[in-house]
């Protein structure tokens, strides 16, 4: 796999030429940040400004972003600025003072999900909600296994970083995880997808037992976007949370990718399945940029945590968080972008499929709405090569002025995600650009 430290599609020093000015400033960037840190590309990209769905680099050069779904209503957008500015410039402050914007936003953020899921707790990043969520499962389930999807990503601390195996095979897996296939995985395997994936949670229930562990909790991307990517048939969840339940063990939706309207049917991926979650995660576009990230959870399960525990997060959930959320949602609601992504993203993946019955490398076109894979396959017996002919046409996307990236396990599909004020002029132009750089990779498909 194209992978430097399990990140599909990164910068690997030396395998292109680039700049001098670049590579000055990728050594400094290593010297002051140190190896973790990742660039994307071949030719990593200096970025100095974003509007809507355009990014321009220091050279002026405009790039359309299909790819960033933080900046979900456009980057820099003006009603989210000015709500943050204007905010920041009034109070900032946390959540041990009482303050109207955060009870407002959450209010409304509450009326998009089933009555159920009751209470929105904030934090900062996507991780720190799924950190949470997993301590809320402790707690209330008594118990500590967790199961994840074979290739899942859910963030950065330990604890979560323990149920990320996509991290790689240097990142410990914690005795208490076990891993289910994918729905990607499963689909080649069955024709009823929704009993496969409870039958793989009811084994992973079986081996957590026999090992002593008590399961806790089911946790999945509702898009399976680090699994590489799989929305349809909807519905196929309903069974493996189902089994989690079965045990007592509670359902966790990480919704830090799909969320917010990005899935087009729904404002959330696992509406698309007809589930309720008894936990949410939210993240990434919530503020547009601005840290602000968050778990929607049932009040059942809170309660005995709340009794026993306090949560303070200094920064989430503060006045200016608040505030840019509230602008966010304004965004989403005012400018009818759920149905955007559902009407751009249609039409998306229709011309993508055309294009896939005619390219000899484009294999398969799945998605929901503006969250879109694409696999490639140069080589039906060679994943090495379909990892390659992938990586090359995310590079040659770039050099095209085009930004997506790759995806899944082998890194073999595109991950094509742009923000959602996405429009069919903005998917008209990818397609062109897309053709022209798949005739080039597809003139040196023997050997990719
Ligand atoms: C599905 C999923 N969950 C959780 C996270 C972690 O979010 P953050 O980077 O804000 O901590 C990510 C980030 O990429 C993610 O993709």
């Amino acid at each position: 796999m194209n992978t430097s430290g399990g990140m599909v599609n990164a910068y690997v020093a030396g395998a292109a030429e680039v700049s001098p000015e670049i590579e000055a400033m990728i050594e400094r960037r290593a010297k002051l940040l140190g190896p973790a840190y990742k660039l994307m590309y071949a030719k990593p990209i200096h970025l100095v400004r974003g509007q809507g769905v355009w990014l321009y680099d220091a050279a002026g050069r405009a790039y359309l972003d299909v790819y960033n779904n933080v900046a979900s209503v456009g980057h820099c957008n003006p009603h989210v600025v000015e709500a943050t500015n204007s905010q920041s410039q009034t109070l900032s402050t946390n959540t041990r003072y009482l303050h109207e914007t955060i009870l407002d936003y959450s209010e409304r953020l509450l009326r998009h999900f089933p009555n159920e899921l009751n209470h929105l707790m904030f934090t900062c990043t996507g991780s720190e909600a799924n950190d949470l969520a997993l301590r809320l499962a402790q707690s209330y389930t008594g118990g500590t296994g967790i199961i994840v999807t074979r290739t899942a990503y859910h963030g950065v601390t330990d604890t979560v970083a323990q149920i990320s195996p996509s991290l790689g095979p240097h990142v410990n897996l914690g005795p208490h995880v076990r891993t289910i296939p994918s729905p990607i995985d499963l689909q080649h395997e069955t024709v009823d997808l929704d009993k496969a994936l409870e039958a793989a949670v009811a084994n992973a229930i079986h081996d957590l037992q026999r090992h002593g562990i008590k399961p806790a909790a089911l946790i999945v991307d509702s898009i399976f976007s680090s699994d590489g990517i799989m929305a349809d048939p909807s519905g196929f969840l309903s069974g493996a949370v189902s089994a989690i339940r079965a045990v007592d063990g509670v359902f966790i939706a990480d919704e830090v990718q799909p969320g917010f309207g990005r899935t087009g049917d729904a404002m959330w991926g696992f509406q698309r399945h007809g589930c309720v979650p008894d936990m949410v995660s939210l993240g990434k576009p919530m503020g547009n940029g601005y840290p602000v990230a968050g778990l929607v959870v049932k009040s059942g399960i809170l309660a005995e945590f709340g009794r026993n525990a306090r949560y303070f997060n200094t920064f989430g959930g503060n006045t200016v968080a608040a505030a840019t959320a509230s602008a966010v949602l304004d965004v989403i609601e005012n400018e009818g972008l759920q149905e955007n992504a559902r009407v751009v993203g249609g039409y998306f993946i229709a011309k993508l499929r055309e294009l896939a019955r005619e390219s000899a490398l484009v294999a398969d076109v799945r998605g929901a709405g503006l969250f879109i894979g694409a696999r490639i396959e140069a080589d039906q017996q060679s994943p090495a090569l379909n990892t390659r002919a992938a990586a090359r046409l995310v590079n040659g996307m770039r050099e095209n002025g085009v930004l997506i990236s790759a995806t899944g396990p082998m890194g073999d599909v595109l991950k094509i995600r742009p923000p959602l004020i996405f429009s069919r002029e903005n998917v008209d132009y990818f397609i062109e650009r897309f053709e022209e750089v798949l005739r080039k990779v597809e003139v040196h498909r023997s050997p990719v």
